[in-house]
């Protein structure tokens, strides 16, 4: 969700004023979701190295959180929307975490979009502590090191009970992941676009969908392998 910070500074006005015009884009994308009957929507909220912006951003995007967490929540559940967080929540406030825990076991039995919200998360992080566990599993004997393969690397990352994701956005024109889910993003599809990212609507998004729509995913295959078959089956 990149470009709230330019948003704004193209208006003469603070940074977290940009910020409150991202929260409002996140509700369009997941309208959006739902109305598209789209099954998970992972939204960046705030990367591990954002920790490092001034201590005055920092803490009005802690308090636009809090305040999202408090009023969307409700909401979100009355629409079917399960909300997960990923990232290391450690590095929250004990009432930051505590909302999150809350909101994740209100929505756990809803079935329809599944909202992954990554908050002080970065996918060398997500590698790196999938790699913890699996030497957790080793050093206590019921991994072997042998044991170790693809199958076992992903099933530790996060979301790693949901597909690998099909498509992916990014606003504000920089052409780079960003240390987003880098394990996860592997065969997925990438779509950037200059439009800052409080400038989102739903025309926008549509045209991501129909640039997905017009992609080959080979996955590693040759395009005659992975095109539709023109037999007709018995
Ligand atoms: C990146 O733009 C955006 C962020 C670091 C924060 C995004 C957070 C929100 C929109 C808050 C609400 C989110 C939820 C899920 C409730 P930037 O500041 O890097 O923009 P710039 O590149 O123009 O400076």
């Amino acid at each position: 969700m990149d470009g709230n910070g330019r948003w704004a500074e193209r208006r003469h006005r603070p940074r977290v004023i940009g910020h409150r015009a991202g929260a409002r884009a996140v509700n369009i994308c997941i309208d959006f979701c739902l109305e598209k009957r789209i099954q998970a929507l992972t939204l960046f909220a705030f990367s591990s190295e954002n920790w490092g912006r001034p201590e005055g951003e920092v803490g009005a995007l802690m308090k636009l959180f809090m305040n999202a967490l408090e009023r969307e929540v409700d909401e979100l559940d009355r629409r079917g929307v399960r909300i997960r967080f990923i990232g290391e929540r450690e590095r929250f406030s004990a009432t930051i975490v505590q909302r999150m825990a809350l909101a994740e076991s209100q929505t756990v039995s809803n079935t329809g979009l599944q909202l992954n919200i990554a908050a002080s998360y970065g996918g060398r992080w997500d590698i790196t502590q999938a790699a913890r566990a699996l030497a957790m599993d080793v050093a206590a004997g019921r991994l072997t090191p042998d044991d170790i393969d693809e199958a076992a690397m992903a099933s530790r990352v996060a979301l790693a009970d949901l597909p690998a994701p099909d498509l992916f956005i990014r606003t504000g024109g920089e052409m780079r992941i960003s240390n987003f889910l880098l394990w996860q993003l592997a065969y997925t599809e990438l779509w950037f676009t200059d439009l800052l990212w409080p400038e989102l609507d739903a025309v926008t998004l549509q045209r991501a969908l129909d640039h997905y729509a017009s992609r080959e995913r080979r996955f590693g295959l040759t395009g005659a392998q992975v095109a539709p078959s023109d037999e007709i089956p018995e």
